[in-house]
């Protein structure tokens, strides 16, 4: 496993890789690896011939006022994180390399799919993700990129970036990995205190429930939406950003459940905002 923190050197690498024919599986992330990251790494595995995983927490996804400063980071847990599992190069630039002086180059997708949900609450947010993503998928030329589904919306981004900018690779989805009582892992578990992180499981389990209600007959949206906001409610310390429900494919507006849908939240426990999702075929 090779550690490289130029964007220079990383993809120097990768060419040299693809000269030889092999396929990269590219999965980034922005560190502080639990079991969900490592799952990605493992479908990268089964996948490609050769695994990069990136490791940046990127500056311009985070809106002002939110946790980039004190977003965990911790490159040696990372390493350890990774032991025995097949990983070919790790690419850890600095903000300074990815974005030098004077940075002025966007990717940015416009609509509905980024102005929900996630985009709503973190304005500006998505479109520092699908740049830093382009710049990626520059720089490590991945034939396959793997994303998890605990962030649908993102991966729905990506997705669509992916096939609309025609860049030459598959976006592999990957399922959500939760701790055994249910908890979505994050690397953001870290900051909740064990109350927080207790109450928490009310999020899995509305999820369940709303789940469960739907797959026995309930049609309505709305009864649905104002069934988890009365769970989530009888956590005390629980805010409410969003509980909504749209269409999984394009995030288009539901008001009776039909096909596949995406039920989708983000709450938050003190100042840690959580998010998690499911998605009911009916
Ligand atoms: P990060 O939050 O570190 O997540 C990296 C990848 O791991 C994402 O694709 C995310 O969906 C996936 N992931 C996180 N928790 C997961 C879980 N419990 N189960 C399965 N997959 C999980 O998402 C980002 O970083 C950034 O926005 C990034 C794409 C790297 C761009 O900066």
């Amino acid at each position: 496993m090779q550690v490289f923190n130029t964007v220079n050197d990383m993809q120097n690498w990768c060419k040299d890789k693809k000269r030889q024919g092999l396929t990269i599986g590219l999965v980034p992330t922005m560190g502080y690896l639990h079991a969900g990251h490592v799952s990605l790494v493992k479908e990268a595995a089964r996948r490609c011939d050769i695994v990069v995983i990136s490791i940046f927490v990127n500056p311009t996804q985070f809106c002002a006022g939110e946790d980039f400063t004190d977003y965990p980071r911790d490159i040696e847990r990372d390493l350890k994180a990774l032991e025995g599992e097949k990983v070919d190069a790790i690419f850890a630039p600095a903000a300074r390399d990815m974005y030098r002086e004077g940075y002025n180059s966007w990717v940015e997708l416009e609509g509905e799919i980024t102005t929900k949900l996630c985009g709503a609450s973190r304005v500006g947010h998505f479109k520092g993700v699908t740049t830093v993503v382009s710049k990626l998928f520059n720089i490590c030329l991945p034939d396959m990129a793997f994303f998890g589904q605990k962030d649908a919306q993102q991966a729905m981004v990506i997705e669509k970036m992916v096939q609309e900018l025609n860049f030459p690779l598959t976006i592999v989805r990957v399922p959500i990995m939760r701790e055994a009582d249910g908890l979505a892992m994050s690397s953001r578990n870290v900051y909740l205190s064990d109350e927080q992180r207790q109450q928490a499981l009310v999020l899995n389990r509305s999820l369940k429930k709303a789940q469960q209600l739907a797959e026995s007959g309930e049609r309505n949206a709305v009864r649905l939406k104002q069934m988890i906001r009365e769970m989530i409610a009888a956590a005390p310390q629980a805010k409410v950003d969003y509980i909504e429900i749209y269409d999984a494919d394009d995030l288009g507006d539901v008001e009776e459940i039909q096909g596949r849908v995406l039920i989708a939240l983000a709450v938050k426990f003190g100042n840690t905002r959580l998010i998690d999702n499911l998605i009911v075929e009916v």
